[in-house]
Parts: C-alpha cells; structure tokens; sequence
C-alpha cells in the first residue's frame, strides 16, 4: 500500500505508541485519526501540533463501547470520504497476580480489572475491526488492520488479564486474516517487547532495569523504531495473518 494520502485511523493514539505511529504516518502524508478515550491527552497532542497539522484529526471514542465506535466510524467515514487502514492500538495495564499471599493474607484477581482489560483490549479491537472491515466492504475499498499485541501473549506472570487479551488479539489476526482477504483487506499484527510509554511507567522501574538487562540487545524499542515498523508492514503486501515481533529479542 501506498502511505501517502490514505485515511488512518489509530485508537489509543493519544500517547505512546500510537502517537509514534501517527507521527511517522503523518510524515509519509496520510491523513490520520486519532482516536482516544482520554480527552486531556487528546488536547494535549493537539497543543503538541503547532497550528495543528490540517491531516491530523482527534476524535474523543471509548472503542469498548459499541455505540460510540458506530458512530465514530460512521463520522471519519462521513468526513473522510472512507477509511483505508485501521491500527488496534488502544490498551490497559492492571498488572496483578491470580492470587496471591502476602503477609498472611491472600489477595485474589480483580473481576473489574479483569473485565476492563478484555474490554478495552480485546472488545475494542474487535468492535472497530468489524465497523472499519464492513465500511470497507461496503465501499469496495481495500485496505488494512493492523492489532497490535505484546510479547506477553504467550502468557506472563502478574498478567492474566493482559496476557489474555493479547492471546485473542492474535487469534484475531490469524482469523480476521482468513476472512478477509477475499475483500482486499490485508490483516497484520505488531508484537511490540518494551519501549518507554505512559503505559510502561506503571512498573515498577526495578522490573523494569531487570527486563532490559535480560534482553540481547541490552535496551527497549524506541518509538521511532515502531513507527518505522509500522510503514514497514502497511507497505508490503505480501504480509497477512503474522505477527511482526519487535522485542530486540528478548524472551520471557
Ligand atoms: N509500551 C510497551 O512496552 C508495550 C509493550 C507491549 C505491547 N504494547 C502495546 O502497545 C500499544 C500501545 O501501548 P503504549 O505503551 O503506547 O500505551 P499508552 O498507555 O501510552 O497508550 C495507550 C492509549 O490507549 C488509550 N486507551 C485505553 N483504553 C482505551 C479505550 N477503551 N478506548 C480508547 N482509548 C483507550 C489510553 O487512553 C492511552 O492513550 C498497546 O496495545 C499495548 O498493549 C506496549
């Protein structure tokens, strides 16, 4: 696919990550969405864009509720004329374990937690690759979903929730790739290990130091290498139901 002058949509783009993946689509002139349920950091971003670049759009959205996402995609289509690709970015982090014993007491999993994280995770991935994919098919227009999962998802400790999640966003791509190719739609995954975002700044930072020692390559991802990945996989056609892992290497 040809970057320049498509519509992108990236949830959960207004930090991390996804504002990394905007910056270098907007680099390669497309016109991107983003889209957050976090208002304040959507202002933020938009204050970050001296004169706010006319090709990048912010919409407030919670992609785990399902009335929203239908309108939000209903509106980008309205405004834009169609969408051609789609980055599942949006996430949390409610890192804790199954059950634990500490000072005699044993503390177990939060059903909350567990639902938020499905939630946003997983449900809004789901809920915005079904409005984008059935508006593509809709308009006879072909394009792409990229998931983005985590090294996590083969399983972590302290991360049922998350690693789970993770686990379905995969099986997403591998299905959602199956089903869609007859449509034009391309359907790729990013399994990122560590980079440095609000979402890492949750650990604590002596996991964190124990991580980066363990890894090959003795540092974390950096944005711009994931924005770089991003063009990467949105460029080459041949990629389908894979997931590309950017972890310099690093194993659990
Ligand atoms: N940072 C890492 O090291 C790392 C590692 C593995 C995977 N990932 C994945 O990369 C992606 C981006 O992570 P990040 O580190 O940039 O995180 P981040 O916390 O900086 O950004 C996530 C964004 O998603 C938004 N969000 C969360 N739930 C939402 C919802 N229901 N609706 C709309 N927006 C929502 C948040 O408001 C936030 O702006 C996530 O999918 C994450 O799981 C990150």
């Amino acid at each position: 696919m040809k970057i320049a002058g498509k519509n992108i949509i990236i949830t959960g783009g207004a930090s991390g990550i996804g504002l990394a993946f905007a910056e270098r689509l907007l680099e390669l002139e497309a016109r991107v969405w983003l889209l957050d349920r976090d208002a304040a950091a959507l202002a933020g971003v938009t204050a970050q864009f001296p004169g706010m670049n006319p090709r990048l759009l912010c919409r407030e959205c919670d992609v785990s509720l399902e009335p929203q996402v239908i309108d939000t995609v209903q509106a980008i289509e309205d405004a834009s004329g169609g969408i051609d690709v789609l980055v599942n970015n949006a996430a949390v982090l409610r890192d804790q374990a199954l059950v634990s014993k500490l000072r005699g007491r044993v503390n177990k999993h939060s059903l909350a937690d567990w639902h938020e994280t499905l939630q946003s995770n997983l449900t809004g991935a789901f809920l915005m690759g079904r409005e984008v994919a059935s508006m593509m098919i809709r308009g006879n227009r072909q394009g792409v979903i990229v998931n983005i999962s985590s090294i996590s998802r083969h399983g972590n400790p302290g991360q049922s929730a998350y690693a789970a999640s993770k686990a379905g966003i995969d099986a997403l791509t591998v299905t959602w790739s199956q089903e869609l190719a007859i449509y034009g739609i391309r359907v790729v995954g990013i399994a990122p290990g560590f980079v440095e975002t609000p979402m890492t700044a949750r650990i604590p930072r002596l996991f964190l130091e124990r991580i980066r020692d363990k890894s090959p390559l003795k540092r974390f991802g950096t944005l711009a290498e994931f924005g770089h990945t991003m063009q990467y996989v949105l460029e080459n056609d041949y990629l389908h139901g894979k997931t590309v892992e950017l972890d310099g290497g690093l194993r659990f």
